[in-house]
């Protein structure tokens, strides 16, 4: 069977790209359902894109890569896509845009426009075999347990990252990409909570706190979650994304807030109260009783028996907490893969690779990260719709298949 297109993986950008890249398209997938990774994104409710959106909030070897494409489909053209589709959403916090309804209703507008313009979509089929032949790709593939072979004009690599095998993440976009030649950049899960081998937050497990965090290059402020096996929420996902084996994390777990200024002021005003039970005003009680053991503050005594030296040292203790975190929770739970597809490869207007052309690398494959807040889909849509209008132009050029 001859066609014009065929992507590989109907998740976020293969299905963007399918729906809009013109000629006879055929998008596989091995999972029985397209985009299950939006069906489960941002709680059932998918943070599908972020109003703040600009390459600052991207990782990559080439941080300019991602600039072309992010410009060329913003977060408004996929806003007014959304708004068109009659799809009711929502701020929920630091422009994260959340539909107000489900998930699905994300997948089913591009499945109602792949199905519009024609595109087809294969479901638990497998990927055998890739290779070329005088300028087509080959696909030996297995669909509902019969072999199917496919010649296409362009391949687009489009199967994400190594993010939660049990959803069916695969390292086939990378296989394929060093089959023709494109380098891979080191992958390693991101967006993805630390682990403590001593279990030592156990005991806290489920508080919550506004934190500044930092690790490497990355900065943050948002909340922090303890953990059964150490530490999560977002604060911590996206610091993540910076932290290397070894390194230490660091939490101010004021979040900025002017808590010595605080207490100096409560001691002049009920000094008889004791200096934990004011503390909890302004941390989670559960973790001012742990702070002696986490970090040896001393909480002793009442708000009066606090010298100015004494409340600077408290609090100059929890703005700058550092810790060791033993390793991540890995690709079991991170939301995304740092790394990929190596960007030096492939045009940052087209997302075809430059040693073959009619090869294109799309969406998380593709060594470009975001932040934590819908960047990520951001990114897949910007990418599948580069990917698209580079095959639509061509395919205008050239002849469509038989
Ligand atoms: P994606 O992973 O979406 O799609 C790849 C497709 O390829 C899948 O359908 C898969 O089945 C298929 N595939 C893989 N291997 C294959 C093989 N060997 N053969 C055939 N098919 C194969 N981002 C964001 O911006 N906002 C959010 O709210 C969230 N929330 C979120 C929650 C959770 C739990 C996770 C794990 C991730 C997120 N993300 C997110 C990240 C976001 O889901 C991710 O960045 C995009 O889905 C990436 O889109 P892609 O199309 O590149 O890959």
């Amino acid at each position: 069977m001859q066609i014009d297109t065929l992507i590989l993986g109907a998740g976020a950008a293969g299905m963007m790209c399918a729906a809009h890249a013109g000629g006879r398209v055929v998008c596989v997938d091995h999972a029985r359902a397209p985009g299950e990774k939006i069906r489960i994104s941002g709680g059932g409710r998918c943070n599908f894109t972020n109003l703040h959106c600009g390459p600052e909030a991207f990782l990559s070897r080439n941080p300019h890569f991602c600039k072309s494409a992010l410009s060329r489909y913003t977060q408004w053209d996929f806003i007014d896509l959304v708004d068109r589709h009659g799809i009711a959403w929502h701020e929920k916090t630091l422009g994260q845009l959340f539909c107000d309804g489900k998930a699905t209703q994300i997948v089913d507008l591009l499945r109602g426009l792949m199905a519009a313009a024609g595109a087809e979509l294969w479901l638990g089929t497998e990927v055998v075999e890739v290779g070329r032949d005088g300028g087509l790709f080959k696909a030996r593939l297995r669909r509902e347990g019969r072999n199917v072979s496919v010649s296409a004009r362009n391949l687009v690599l489009a199967t994400g990252g190594k993010s939660i095998p049990k959803m069916g993440a695969s390292g086939l976009a990378y296989d394929i990409a060093r089959q023709f030649g494109l380098e891979l950049t080191e992958t390693r899960p991101a967006l993805v909570p630390f682990t403590f081998s001593d279990k030592r937050f156990a005991p806290l497990a489920g508080v919550a706190v506004p934190v500044r965090a930092e690790a490497g290059t990355g900065r943050f402020e948002e909340a922090m979650l303890f953990t059964h096996r150490g530490l999560s929420g977002p604060a911590m996902l996206q610091i993540s994304s910076y932290w290397r084996e070894g390194e230490e994390i660091a939490i101010d777990l004021t979040g900025g807030r002017a808590v010595q200024a605080a207490l100096r002021a409560a001691r002049g005003e009920r000094g008889r109260v004791n200096l934990a039970t004011e503390l909890a005003r302004h941390l989670p009680q559960r973790l001012v009783e742990a702070l002696p053991g986490m970090m040896g503050a001393d909480l002793a005594g009442k708000l009066a028996d606090q010298s100015d030296a004494r409340l600077a040292a408290l609090c100059n203790g929890l703005a700058d907490w550092r810790l060791k975190p033993t390793g991540t929770e890995g690709y079991r739970t991170a939301e995304v893969t740092l790394g990929g597809v190596d960007t030096d490869g492939l045009s940052s207007k087209t997302m075809e690779a430059r040693t073959c052309p009619g090869l294109y690398v799309i969406g998380e494959a593709v060594d470009v990260t975001g932040w934590l807040g819908g960047y990520n889909f951001q990114w897949a849509w910007a990418s599948g719709m580069a990917a698209a209008r580079a095959i639509a132009e061509a395919g205008r050029d050239g002849s469509a298949a038989g």
